[in-house]
């Protein structure tokens, strides 16, 4: 793990005072700077030009770009300094129970926003909340809000962030202009990872950044901590797609095709030398059963109602796995079935 972190002899290396993690040295300062994702920020790059927001509402998976767009937002409507005193962040490491939220936003909405007509920026006279990671908020909080949302609204613009939107409570979410993020296509990934290698000065092969945006599936955070891993293991030599998939703990295709024959031999005993054998090389249950989702889609030889059935049950075993079951007896159960 230390090693991660540890600087390494290079240009940028010796440039950078702290120790910075890429995913944070290279978030995107402005909207221009953010991947994909165009229509949101053309929507949000026309609400700049009137200087008035809506509440806004952002949701969509992990690592792409939610936070850094509504920073990119503050910043390019506040200028980097007057931003700190505009912005109120709260995200779910703070304690989020309905009094505090409202005691801090009413501390936070009351106090009158700083003169800026000095500012070179737009500086509209309100403030904004981001409630990041509102998903984990729990219904009570989210219906307090509704209020302290309306009550403060002239002073203040709320912008909520979720993974889920379906678990942000439809009152809430009726205040609210809905932006989606969708997963970074591989281009824009491929594209960015290039821009960071070529900066931090990787030797980074193209096989190797594609498979790094292979295994990220649309999450460019992922991409880049596994880029920043790899580095930092073979500082001078060229980081191999082998690298990568080891660190992104992908299962070998070998084993996933042995798993899939054991699971056709409909023989118990082949299921669990299988089974054991990927149990025995410590790899994560969840993986597997996403490559083996990944695998059945495309099995040509496979039925449709052998599919559907797989299907069902690799979904049943993946709520378990989520829920903390035994990971060697879900695939066993999951292959034992005929
Ligand atoms: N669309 C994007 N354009 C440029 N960089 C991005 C984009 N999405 C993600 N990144 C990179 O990934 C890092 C994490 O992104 P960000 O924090 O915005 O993700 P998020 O959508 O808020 O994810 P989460 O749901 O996990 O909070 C950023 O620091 C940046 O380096
Ligand atoms: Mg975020």
């Amino acid at each position: 793990m230390n090693s991660f972190f540890k600087l390494q002899p290079g240009a940028a290396a010796r440039t950078e005072p702290a120790i910075v993690p890429w995913v944070e040295k290279y978030r995107p300062k402005n909207m221009n700077e953010i991947s994909a994702q165009e229509d949101t920020v053309a929507v949000l790059k026309k609400t700049l030009e009137s200087a008035n927001l809506p509440h806004l509402l952002f949701y969509g998976p992990p690592g792409t770009g939610k936070t850094s767009t509504i920073l990119a937002l503050a910043r390019e409507l506040y200028g980097p300094e007057m931003m700190k005193s505009r912005i109120l962040e709260l995200n779910a490491s703070d304690e989020r129970g309905i009094d505090i939220v409202r005691e801090k936003v009413k501390n936070f909405a009351r106090t009158t926003v700083s003169d800026s007509s000095a500012s070179n920026y737009p500086c509209p006279p309100y403030k904004i909340i981001i409630l990041d990671e509102a998903d984990s908020m729990t219904t009570d909080a989210q219906s307090a809000l509704r209020r302290t949302m309306e009550t403060y609204s002239k002073l203040t613009r709320f912008c909520l962030i979720c993974n889920y939107v379906t678990r942000i409570i439809e009152p809430l979410a009726s205040r609210c202009a809905k932006f989606r993020f969708k997963p970074l296509a591989d281009e824009s990934i491929e594209e960015r990872l290039r821009h960071v290698a070529e900066v931090e000065g990787v030797n980074c092969p193209p096989e190797t950044i594609k498979t790094l945006s292979d295994v990220s599936g649309g999450d460019l955070r992922k991409a880049i901590m596994f880029l920043q891993s790899a580095h930092s293991l073979y500082v001078s030599e060229p980081v191999t797609p082998d690298t990568i998939t080891e660190i992104a703990g992908v299962v070998p295709e070998q084993i996933i095709d042995n798993l899939m024959q054991a699971w056709q031999s409909k023989k118990y005993q082949e299921v669990e030398k299988a089974v054991n054998a990927v149990v025995m090389a410590g790899y994560s249950a969840i993986q597997v059963l996403l490559q083996l989702h990944e695998r059945v889609i495309v099995d040509a030889h496979l039925s449709g109602s052998d599919k559907s059935r797989l299907m069902r049950n690799m979904g049943k075993a993946d709520k378990c796995l989520v829920d903390g079951a035994d990971e060697h007896l879900q695939l066993l159960n999951l292959l034992a079935q005929a």
